[in-house]
């Protein structure tokens, strides 16, 4: 029988973080400070960042210990299993192998816990006392409110107001964390006040959900910024699930032939992928298929270049694949791929012609998602799904072609159920963004 979880030993656990910025061909541009244009240093960052990631965010080490902290916090769900999904194998009559990280193991139900823990670890050693952070689909605000009550910090989470209706429970979820939470656009910022003036009806963005944390941050003094995403430190802190899925493909004599991860900011993806691009820089012929929503599709249909992160450009520009940062997506339900930019090391990648980008439509991933659930017995996230759909694809393309397929499988949905309530009863659509929507979008980039 062929072995149907890889469990890692826990004495095998990762000990340190893989920075792939030094093995990026051509490298990635620096930040621009939003005042002057210049390329901004990590002094100006200190207000809102602590030093700790500040470093990571530019270091040149390819190798990064996990503090001793971080690791024993992690060991409560870390290894991650591997799962070979034969029975998804079996139901699509493939020969090709399907292999998923299952991160939905984690306490908080996706790999946002992985960054989590270690900002909360840095933010608390440099006293910090609050954290305030927006939400897209709640996981990343599940997962800091977890990390923030082991160390004893506040927390503020800014929630995406389409995904605060979608998922009640996420808000009982880290309110039972000890965390704060209100819907965004909210009233408490001057950010999210001038918004609703403008559109009372608006679903809300991670765009203008940034906004009002970084307000927040900037406002008080016992607080910092925590973002769950794109940044450089936030894609370090997730290869650790890229360098267990590794050691476990070694176990059993197995390498990758494509992986897939979606992508909202990059972040769990690029944990998943970076890991294994020195070996394709080697020559290894791995492809990288990084899945967006058809109705954001930063990387098939954005442009590159520098662009802010938040709608009230508040932070550093980074050189990206954007759809510009006053693009609000349609309320899709895979409320954490509604984001207008996409990392830099992801970009880059792009760029650098290493990795594939292929938009999908939501009803072909709920449909996925529910024969994951039916032959696999895990519902994926509706993020997630978008993940399960590339693999089915890349398996049945050529279903007698033998190969092997590694994907992320980012987060559970059990919190995701009124999704798929709605997708069974017929009631979701799809979405295709006009071509004019996107030219309307991107007029506003900064000229640099
Ligand atoms: C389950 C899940 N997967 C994926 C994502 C997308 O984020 P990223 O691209 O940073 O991994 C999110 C974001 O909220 C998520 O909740």
């Amino acid at each position: 029988m062929q072995q149907k979880k890889i469990q890692l030993p826990e004495d095998e656990m990762i000990r340190q973080w893989y920075n792939v910025l030094p093995d990026i061909p051509n490298g990635i541009a620096p930040p621009l400070d939003p005042e002057t244009m210049q390329p901004m240093g990590p002094e100006k960052l200190a207000p809102i960042f602590p030093v700790g990631l500040l470093e990571q965010e530019m270091s040149d080490q390819r190798w990064i210990d996990i503090p001793t902290e971080v690791q024993e916090i992690l060991r409560i769900w870390r290894p991650a299993p591997l799962v070979r999904a034969e029975n998804l194998e079996r139901a699509l009559g493939t020969k090709a192998k399907i292999f998923f990280k299952n991160e939905g193991v984690s306490p908080s139900g996706s790999h946002k816990t992985n960054s989590a823990v270690a900002q909360a670890y840095y933010n608390q050693r440099e006293g910090v006392k609050r954290l305030a952070t927006e939400t897209g689909a709640g996981q990343w605000g599940s997962a800091l409110s977890f990390a923030t009550s082991k160390f004893g910090l506040e927390c503020m989470v800014y929630m995406v107001r389409v995904s605060f209706d979608q998922k009640p429970y996420r808000k009982v979820m880290m309110n039972t964390y000890g965390a704060a939470i209100t819907p965004s656009p909210s009233d408490i910022t001057a950010t999210g006040r001038a918004v609703l003036a403008r559109d009372p009806d608006t679903p809300g963005s991670l765009g203008i959900a940034i906004s009002e944390a970084l307000e927040d941050a900037s406002s008080r003094d016992d607080t910092k910024y925590a973002l769950g995403s794109v940044l450089n430190h936030v894609c370090l802190h997730q290869t650790i699930i890229g360098l267990e899925a590794k050691k476990q493909l070694a176990m059993i004599g197995e390498t990758p032939d494509v992986i897939i991860g979606c992508c909202g900011g990059g972040s769990n993806f690029a944990g998943l992928a970076t890991p294994f691009l020195p070996d394709k820089l080697e020559g290894k012929p791995i492809r990288f298929v990084g899945v967006e929503p058809a109705s954001c599709p930063t990387m098939t249909k954005g442009v590159y270049g520098y662009d802010f992160c938040d709608v009230a450009r508040r932070t550093p520009l980074l050189y990206m694949y954007t759809l510009g940062h006053n693009f609000t997506p349609p309320g899709i339900h895979a409320g954490g791929l509604r984001y207008h930019g996409m990392a830099p090391i992801i970009s880059a990648m792009l760029r650098e012609g290493l990795m594939e980008a292929v938009s999908l439509h939501q009803l072909e991933c709920f449909e996925a998602g529910t024969l994951f659930a039916r032959t696999e017995g895990i519902i994926p996230a509706p993020e997630s799904c978008h993940a399960v759909r590339a693999a089915i694809i890349e398996a049945t393309i050529d279903k007698n072609e033998p190969k092997t397929i590694l994907f992320n499988l980012s987060g559970h949905g059990l919190l995701d159920l009124s999704s798929y309530e709605k997708f069974s009863a017929g009631e979701l659509h799809d979405y295709d963004l006009p071509a004019e929507a996107i030219a309307a979008a991107t007029r506003d980039l900064p000229k640099v």
